[in-house]
């Protein structure tokens, strides 16, 4: 049996932040006057922030100039951070901690592979950090989500084949990142939607610790 590894995403996985990009996201648009609704904001998960403000003028028909690209991306963030600024452990969705727990007492490193450049604080924030071997954020890839550079790169780290990592992932996009990257995804969220995953459950509560063993038994 060779050395596993795990990887999480961090948005829709980890913590519902989606509600937040959404409203801060929502406030530029609204800003712009354009509505902006919580369907259009699917498009948005696992989306890097340049391609996500790309889509929203897109939706919006604007034109802008490099300038103002530049100037609507900080102040999305600024608004974001603002949102996510209280946010604490009672954000974490269900069962996370129980999951994390069972991989690092059974010794295996955990990876983050997200597309935030937001992802350290947000797992500082809710008590998380401490069990990540390795942070592969936004800050750190060129390539966004489905090109697998975020995984391989996470897998690199953690010093673990490719194909010995398992990856959480609720966006398509994401899914479809670590099936490039030769990796065994799990989605988490609707079945429908993450149809190319190699297992799909709704959260981590559907998710027993033997169905994790066995995923390290592999
Ligand atoms: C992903 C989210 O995890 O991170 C996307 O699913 C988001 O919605 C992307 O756009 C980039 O996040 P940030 O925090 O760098 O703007
Ligand atoms: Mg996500």
């Amino acid at each position: 049996m060779s050395k596993k590894g795990f990887i999480f995403d961090l948005d829709g996985v980890i913590v519902d932040t989606a509600k937040y990009h959404f409203l801060a996201w929502k406030k530029l648009a609204n800003q712009l006057g354009f509505e902006f609704t919580k369907e259009q904001n699917e498009l948005f998960k696992g989306v890097s922030r340049k391609r996500c403000l790309e889509i929203l003028l897109d939706i919006g028909k604007k034109e802008a100039t490099q300038e103002q690209f530049d100037t609507w991306m900080i102040e999305k963030n600024v608004d974001y951070l603002e949102y996510i600024e209280n946010m604490d452990a009672s954000e974490i969705l269900p069962d996370v901690p129980r999951v994390l727990a069972f991989l690092q007492e059974s010794n295996i490193p955990i990876a983050l592979g997200s597309a935030s450049k937001n992802a350290r604080p947000i797992l500082e924030k809710v008590d998380l950090l401490h069990y990540f071997d390795a942070i592969v954020d936004g800050n750190n890839v060129t390539k966004a989500k489905p090109d697998p550079e975020v995984f391989l790169l996470a897998a690199k780290q953690l010093g673990v084949n490719p194909e010995d990592c398992v990856v959480f992932e609720d966006a398509v996009a994401g899914v479809e990142a670590a099936n490039a990257a030769n990796m065994i995804s799990i989605g988490i969220g609707e079945q429908h939607i993450l149809k190319e995953a190699n297992y799909i459950f709704s959260d981590f509560t559907e998710m027993e610790n033997s169905f994790v063993q066995e995923l390290i038994n592999r």
